[in-house]
């Protein structure tokens, strides 16, 4: 043994005999006390190290953006072994991922977070979380994410970047597609499920993993639909619309929060301290770490509120920011800071605390390494695209159904056009893993197919490019009925894909004319990852279906709602506009003094209300809206005050003569407040399935407490008079009145 060995192997050794005799002492059981011992033990680089998530791509050899499999770099493990990461963000599989942690626990003893952003996808790819929502189905969102923990595992990652929590009023921001659309409620009520799932009861049984409540805050209200633009709110409207997922997500136990990219009334989420310490830990008790976007900490200089690199170090973390993303300014100069006193150690150490107890909550001290044999006994491929195929399922909506056009007629010879529906590559979504493995994936084409509809594939025209007006008359002329996919490719929609227009692109409208000459019926099939602005398409197809991006599974799932295997159960959760110009559009907008009125000499609304010279202000189709195979009538709408509770009751007949569900939606005004209140604000609702011609009394109980608003920082709930809404959606059904004493 040369003299150069023999001083590793010493080196090694005395690494893992410092490790076990450095934290012999941390127990699971007693994670403030455990965390406390770790912290005791830390140098102040060993600290630092705690709070950089560095970039994984850089860490294998070569560079490249899937690490599983790669080659890690003895530079990247000796960093690992000192301490230099607390996390590292990327794909490893769990070989790799179990190398990184051996390292770790070989060297400085503690295990690193491993991240990535499994949004929709971790393997099977599901709808995206827009699609997903419009279920209106806690159960099905706990079921997605609880398999995408497990999947995620596999990846070689214990955390995700999920839920997104934004409350998405405006279509022409990209990252609508990401969240649950426009309502607070229904975007916290699937975060909390989702974090329900990902977590599960005990995130140290090895089979969950850590979720990441982002992007705080209000970053869906970008000015313009611009995405990383800034954001100009007032506190009331951020604390009634903005915050509420947030607290819920906090409530459900969530593990970690991302502060957003944009700038809240000029100061950046990432450097602020309103927001994150005030707001955040005091005031909603969050007691996890948060993370940094992704060289959000560096881009505070971008943003013209820190003079450098350090100025930004020191900003984000006094602001409570525990780790950065990706870029280096808390590793390479909190040291100096700390030395300078621009940063206090008790602020560096609550930051590490931060971090060490989501390391604990996940057991990772005491199982550090994936047990491979246990997740890939847990993750059953078939029964995961089952259930990406019943989400597809109750992720469509239907939006219109003319002559009961839907389902298909048993025998109908259907001619299906547009390049999107014989594209595996355009089910999947923002953040699916693009695994385009034919086992897993299905075209629209192939899902009718597999549900044995007679079916002639011809594309004729591409969603932006020209229409071949002589295939689609040749290809109709044989048909019974049309089958035409329409929308936008996912790539439109997501992260940096804000679009200035929301109207159907290229020749679309071209070929719904073309179809409608040829006298046969049209059903139009819309992909994509926003609500798309297609008032034509709407008045001239027979029958329009809510497609969104619905996943690998999606073309089994439409197939199945479009034959009736599978009832139309989407409803949605956000309008659809009729143009881009009336943006942002959303059922809940606050009153006016001069609300539109509209009648037969002002089809847009009389002048001197607020309207529009040209375009009617509702919605094409306003947010809960959604067909069903069959029709339900309301009666008997009841709102009583029980103490601390108003049950909300309706008699809720169906009408037609097929079974089916029908989702009970509760909407409240404040008539009289302190400020201006939503036109309608959902506050519950109840799926209930019902025989043809079957009649049931649906209850939904509301506590009182849920009525309230804040107003100058402070939550009332104020005596008086509201009026309500038992209804199939947000702009229907008959005004009901109650008060609250
Ligand atoms: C930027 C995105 O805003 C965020 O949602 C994502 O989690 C991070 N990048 C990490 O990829």
């Amino acid at each position: 043994m040369t003299n150069k060995v023999l001083y590793f192997v010493c080196v090694a050794v005395l690494a893992v005999q410092f490790a076990s005799a450095a934290f012999g002492g941390v127990r699971q059981d007693d994670v403030e006390q455990s965390v406390e011992t770790v912290l005791s033990r830390l140098t102040l680089e060993q600290k630092i190290g705690q709070t950089w998530q560095c970039l994984g791509r850089e860490m294998v050899e070569p560079a490249s953006g899937d690490m599983s499999g790669e080659k890690l770099k003895e530079s990247f493990l000796a960093g690992v072994r000192a301490g230099r990461y607390g996390s590292v963000i990327g794909k490893w599989g769990v070989e790799n991922y179990n190398a990184i942690q051996r390292a770790a626990m070989e060297g400085v003893g503690i295990p690193l977070l491993i991240g990535s952003d499994m949004i929709h996808s971790a393997v099977t790819t599901y709808p995206i979380p827009l699609a997903l929502a419009c279920s209106w189905d806690e159960s099905l969102w706990e079921r997605v994410a609880e398999a995408m923990a497990a999947e995620s595992l596999l990846q070689g990652c214990n955390w995700t970047f999920t839920p997104m929590l934004d409350v998405a009023l405006d279509a022409r921001w990209g990252r609508i597609a990401e969240g649950g659309g426009c309502d607070p409620l229904l975007t916290g009520l699937m975060g909390a499920a989702m974090i329900r799932g990902l977590q599960g009861e005990d995130m140290t049984d090895g089979l969950h993993i850590a979720a990441c409540a982002k992007h705080y805050v209000c970053y869906g209200a970008s000015l313009g639909g611009r995405d990383y633009n800034a954001v100009e709110l007032s506190d009331d409207t951020l604390r009634n619309t903005y915050l509420p997922p947030f607290k819920m997500a906090v409530d459900a136990g969530v593990a970690t929060v991302m502060p957003a990219f944009h700038s809240y009334n000029g100061v950046p989420c990432s450097m602020n301290a309103y927001l994150l310490r005030d707001i955040l830990r005091r005031e909603m008790g969050f007691g996890g770490m948060t993370i940094s976007d992704w060289e959000a900490v560096k881009e505070l200089v971008k943003h013209g509120t820190a003079a450098d690199e350090a100025d930004a170090a020191a900003q984000a973390i006094n602001a409570g920011m525990d780790m950065e993303m990706v870029s280096s300014c808390y590793a390479k100069n909190l040291a100096t800071l700390v030395k300078e006193g621009r940063v206090s150690m008790k602020t560096l150490d609550d930051a590490v605390r931060n971090i060490l107890r989501v390391k604990f909550r996940l057991g990772l001290f005491d199982h550090p390494e994936i047990d491979k044999t246990k997740v890939t006994a847990a993750v059953d491929p078939a029964a995961n695209r089952a259930l990406a195929r019943e989400a597809a399922q109750k992720s469509i909506v239907l939006l219109k159904n003319e002559a009961d056009t839907l389902p298909l007629t048993s025998g109908a010879k259907v001619a299906l056009l547009g390049d999107v529906a014989a594209s595996e590559w355009q089910m999947l979504g923002c953040w699916s893993t693009k695994d385009l493995s034919k086992f897993e994936n299905a075209t629209l084409l192939d899902g009718l197919k597999a549900d044995g509809v007679d079916v002639v594939y011809t594309e004729a025209y591409t969603l932006t490019g020209r229409v071949d007006t002589v295939a689609i008359e040749r290809a109709v002329a044989e048909a019974d009925v049309v089958i035409a996919a329409f929308g936008d490719y996912w790539e439109k929609s997501g992260e940096g894909a804000s679009s200035s227009k929301i109207e159907l692109p290229g020749e679309q409208l071209e070929a719904v004319r073309t179809v409608k000459a040829c006298g046969k019926p049209l059903v139009a099939v819309v992909f994509g990852g926003r609500p798309m602005a297609f008032p034509v398409l709407a008045e001239l197809a027979d029958a329009v279906v809510m497609a969104w991006n619905p996943g690998g599974c999606g073309g089994w799932g439409i197939a199945d709602v479009l034959i009736g295997a599978a009832e139309p159960w989407g409803r949605l959760t956000v309008d659809i506009p009729r143009t881009t110009g009336v943006c942002p559009l959303f059922y809940s907008q606050t009153t006016t003094g001069r609300p539109v009125v509209i009648d037969k000499s002002n089809p847009f609304g009389r002048r001197f209300t607020s309207c529009y010279n040209d375009v009617e202000p509702s919605a094409l189709y306003p947010f809960g809206f959604g067909l069903g195979y069959t029709t339900f009538a309301y009666s008997g709408e009841r709102a009583e005050v029980c103490g601390d509770v108003v049950v909300f009751s309706a008699d809720v007949t169906n009408t037609g003569s097929r079974k089916g569900s029908e989702l009970v939606q509760v909407y409240v005004r404040d008539e009289v407040a302190k400020i201006a209140r939503p036109r309608r604000e959902l506050k519950g609702f109840k799926r209930v399935e019902l025989e043809p011609g079957e009649t049931r009394q649906v209850e939904i109980k509301v506590p009182v407490n849920s009525l309230g608003y804040f107003v100058q920082g402070r939550y009332v709930v104020e005596p008086g008079r509201f009026t309500a809404w038992i209804a199939s959606d947000s702009d229907h059904g008959r005004a009901i009145r109650f008060s609250i004493k």
